[in-house]
């Protein structure tokens, strides 16, 4: 793992994804073995798939529980049913939920059927972080226009759990999850960006070729609404792990 020099945001070039990896899960089961009551911030998406694989792993060798533990999704699409194929919170208990031991009071989505109960449901959100004592540790992948969560282009660095319209790169990145782009919400509930900054410590993974440009933007542009994931500079325990392809486009910038 190399780490990059010149940047405002620790950032370790790894020779594969699964090196970031492991990197990571040493990190959550530390915290979840170390901290009763640890709070954890998860994503969905293709990024973290690789974690959570070896978090089951490490949970059912014995090694690790987390039934004291907490989990705040990041982000969940705005009236949408909890068991809807494309659900983010369907996808948690396929890829890890159902393979762990997580009390299912302490799985949090900010999720609601109702829009008209959205605002309320984005408020409490944030109340229920704040009474387990806030996020301990914050998993994060870039989304390709720079969003983190559901905070798209536009974000204010200071935004809190809100609804928000999702970006038409987010949406054509979700039709094959929902068949085609009209399935696809326009809407979803996201943890804000001063939520997520919140978070005593930050990891960010980005693989691949796809995420090559904004990883030099988020490292290299002016920070601004323009590109969410430039907020993440400055965090005091932040670290992005990026593999070659992803890194790419560096030596470019
Ligand atoms: P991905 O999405 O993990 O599926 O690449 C990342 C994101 O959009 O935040």
């Amino acid at each position: 793992m190399k780490s990059l020099s010149g940047v405002d945001l620790p950032t370790f070039v790894v020779e594969t994804r699964e090196e970031a990896e492991r990197e990571v899960v040493r990190e959550i089961v530390e915290l979840v073995r170390v901290r009763r009551g640890s709070v954890l911030g998860l994503p969905t998406g293709n990024t973290p798939i690789g974690v959570y694989r070896e978090l089951i792993g490490a949970h059912r060798s014995g090694s690790l529980s987390f039934a004291q533990a907490h989990a705040f999704n990041l982000d969940e699409y705005l009236d949408i049913e909890a068991d809807h194929p494309a659900s983010f919170e369907r996808w948690m208990e396929s890829h890890l939920f159902a393979n762990v031991d997580f009390d299912a009071a302490r799985r949090h989505f900010p999720s609601t059927t109702n829009s008209r109960d959205a605002d309320d449901v984005a408020r409490k959100y944030e109340s229920a972080i704040r009474a387990v004592g806030g996020l301990d540790l914050l998993l994060l992948g870039i989304g390709r226009n720079g969003h983190v969560g559901f905070n798209e282009p536009g974000s204010a660095r200071d935004s809190r759990t809100r609804v928000v319209e999702l970006h038409p790169m987010t949406r054509a990145d979700a039709t094959a999850t929902f068949g085609t782009l009209d399935q696809v919400p326009t809407q979803a509930i996201t943890m804000g960006v001063a939520t997520m900054l919140d978070a005593r410590r930050i990891r960010v993974l980005a693989f691949g070729e796809k995420k090559a440009a904004i990883v030099r933007d988020t490292l290299f542009e002016p920070q601004s609404s323009s590109c969410p994931a430039t907020f993440l500079r400055g965090h005091p325990d932040v670290k992005l792990f990026v593999d070659a392809v992803a890194a790419s486009a560096l030596q470019r910038a």
